[in-house]
């Protein structure tokens, strides 16, 4: 089809008073996915294993999503911006392996040192995280309880329980849940690793604590599972042979615009971002985006679809690599509140907030940043809060003043993530209003809010999910 198209722009450009009359292109598939993340790619390639045929829509020039990468061009190694590594879950191997890419690598982790800051004052706090024995004892402990609850939540919901049985663990606040086991000296640590991203974890239901930092984390801090890259530690090499394999099937710099789906076929019309617009036409509908309101808008919600995605809450989160001559290599800078000294592992700073600023291990001035913020943020506030860091440190001589001016070498704002509800809501049954929506006006769900927010879950998922959706294709 893409040659099809690109025949009728070279003749369009010859006779552009044409161009209304021929420009909608139609396709027809058999699935057509909203996103090409790790849970659309995934999907597709499928979908077309099974002999479906597939049109993916993506927002943006590639896929891969929150798997971005970015060629340092000192080094020329690889740094991965965002996803960082591939948690060993059952299957793992198999999606890129079946891609052609080598799963043998592992991740590098550097030795930087890392100094305590209240991020707001640029003062030093006097803060000592959990000996080492503590804090493996403790993730051990909690490894033991998400094993425990594992088969309710990943890789999705398909054996949670009615609201009246669901455990009383899952749904208290995750710091009434860090009380109750003494897991206090385990907090630091995935923290660190992913629960930042929630922003106020400690009062997010413990459900969704383990969604963003479950088995697959605590068997990889444990040493028990692997944090797998491959070889070229490229995590988005995957994602292009993915797009090699599904060529003219994806259609880049595109979004829904709108679209109708009934009980037994959905045609959605797509624009891109040059204003060309596709109709396409199939009999099933798969979402791989976040399904926040104003992703699904253009999917003209049903009142039970809009009761759903109106009540999920998210964070969103940035990252990327600054420079700024001030940073000191061999460091990295903790974002720590006053109230954290000497070792309390209870209390966090509360979002909007630059977690941390370290050196990119194996480059030279290169200083990786993870931040977190409202649903209210966007880059440009976030990138005020990151020069507001370092700009608070040299106000106080916390790193000497070189009159430098942060240098966004890269900027990656994620989006809308980590979607949670309440411990009311889940009470109420959210769990089953949510499951419900599988399958509705052709309609089925992926990613991260109806999974967990790790790549291999997802494709675990999937492969769980899609013969139940391509049933009677
Ligand atoms: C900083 C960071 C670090 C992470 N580290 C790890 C890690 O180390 N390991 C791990 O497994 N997971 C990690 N994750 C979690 C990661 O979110 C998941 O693993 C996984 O990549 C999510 O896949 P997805 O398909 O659900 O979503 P995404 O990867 O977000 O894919 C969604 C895709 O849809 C596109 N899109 C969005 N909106 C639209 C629209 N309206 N129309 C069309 N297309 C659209 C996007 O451009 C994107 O390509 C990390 C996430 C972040 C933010
Ligand atoms: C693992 O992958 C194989 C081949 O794709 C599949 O047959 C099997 O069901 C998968 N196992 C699990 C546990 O997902
Ligand atoms: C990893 O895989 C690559 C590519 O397949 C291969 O060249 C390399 O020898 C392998 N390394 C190890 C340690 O197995
Ligand atoms: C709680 O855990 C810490 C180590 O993290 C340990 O020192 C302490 O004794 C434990 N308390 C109880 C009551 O078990
Ligand atoms: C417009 O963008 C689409 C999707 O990226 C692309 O396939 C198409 O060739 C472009 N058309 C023109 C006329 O540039
Ligand atoms: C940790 O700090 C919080 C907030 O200041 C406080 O409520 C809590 O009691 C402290 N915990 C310990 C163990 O000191
Ligand atoms: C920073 O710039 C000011 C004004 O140009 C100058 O007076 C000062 O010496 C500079 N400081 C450093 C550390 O370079």
């Amino acid at each position: 089809m893409l040659f099809k198209r690109t025949q009728v722009g070279v003749y369009l450009s010859l006779a552009p008073l044409a161009l209304n009359a021929v420009c909608l292109d139609v396709l027809t598939r058999d699935v057509i996915v909203v996103g090409g993340g790790a849970s659309g790619a995934h999907a597709a390639v499928w979908l077309r294993d099974n002999g479906k045929s597939v049109a993916v829509i993506e927002k943006r020039n590639t896929l891969g999503g929150h798997t971005a990468v970015y060629h340092d061009p000192t080094t020329g190694r690889p740094i991965n911006i965002g996803v960082q590594a591939w948690m060993e879950y059952l299957n793992t191997t198999s999606f890129p392996t079946r891609m052609g890419v080598s799963t043998n690598g592992s991740m590098a982790f550097g030795s930087v040192t890392t100094r305590y800051i209240d991020f707001r004052t640029g003062l030093p706090v006097a803060y000592t995280p959990p000996a080492d024995s503590d804090k493996n004892a403790a993730i051990k402990k909690y490894l033991d309880l998400c094993e425990k609850y594992e088969g309710l939540l990943i890789p999705g919901f398909f054996n949670f329980p009615s609201p009246d049985k669901i455990p009383e663990d899952l749904t208290m606040n995750f710091g009434q849940f860090v009380d109750k086991y003494n897991l206090s000296a385990a907090v630091p640590r995935l923290y660190d690793a992913t629960v930042m991203g929630v922003g106020d974890f400690m009062n997010v239901p413990t459900l969704y604590v383990m969604q963003a930092s479950g088995v697959p984390m605590a068997r990889g801090l444990l040493g028990l599972g692997r944090a797998i890259v491959p070889p070229s530690g490229n995590l988005h090499e995957l994602y292009e042979r993915v797009a090699d394999f599904l060529g003219s099937d994806v259609l880049y710099s595109s979004t829904v615009s709108s679209s109708t789906r009934t009980d037994n076929r959905v045609s959605v019309i797509v624009r891109s971002a040059n204003g060309t617009e596709t109709k396409v036409t199939a009999k099933r509908l798969l979402i791989a985006i976040e399904p926040t309101l104003m992703n699904m808008a253009p999917f003209g919600m049903d009142e039970d679809e809009e009761n759903v995605f109106r009540t999920l809450k998210y964070t969103t989160v940035y990252a990327g690599l600054v420079k700024h001559p001030s940073l000191q290599k061999g460091t990295a800078y903790s974002n720590i509140v006053l109230a954290a000294a000497p070792n309390n592992y209870s209390v966090y700073p509360s979002i909007a907030q630059v977690g941390k600023i370290g050196q990119q291990v194996g480059s030279n001035d290169l200083f990786s940043f993870t931040a977190v913020g409202t649903d209210k943020d966007n880059s440009e506030s976030m990138k005020e809060l990151v020069r507001k860091a370092v700009a608070s440190m040299v106000a106080q001589g916390t790193i000497p003043d070189t009159n430098g001016t942060v240098n966004f070498e890269v900027f990656a704002d994620h989006g809308a993530i980590h979607s949670r509800v309440s411990t009311e809501q889940l009470k109420e049954g959210f769990i089953q209003k949510q499951l419900v929506l599988q399958g509705k006006r052709s309609t089925w769900y992926t990613g991260a809010a109806f999974s967990s927010g790790y790549s291999t879950v997802l494709w675990a998922y999937n492969e769980l999910l899609l013969p139940k959706m391509v049933e009677g294709l």
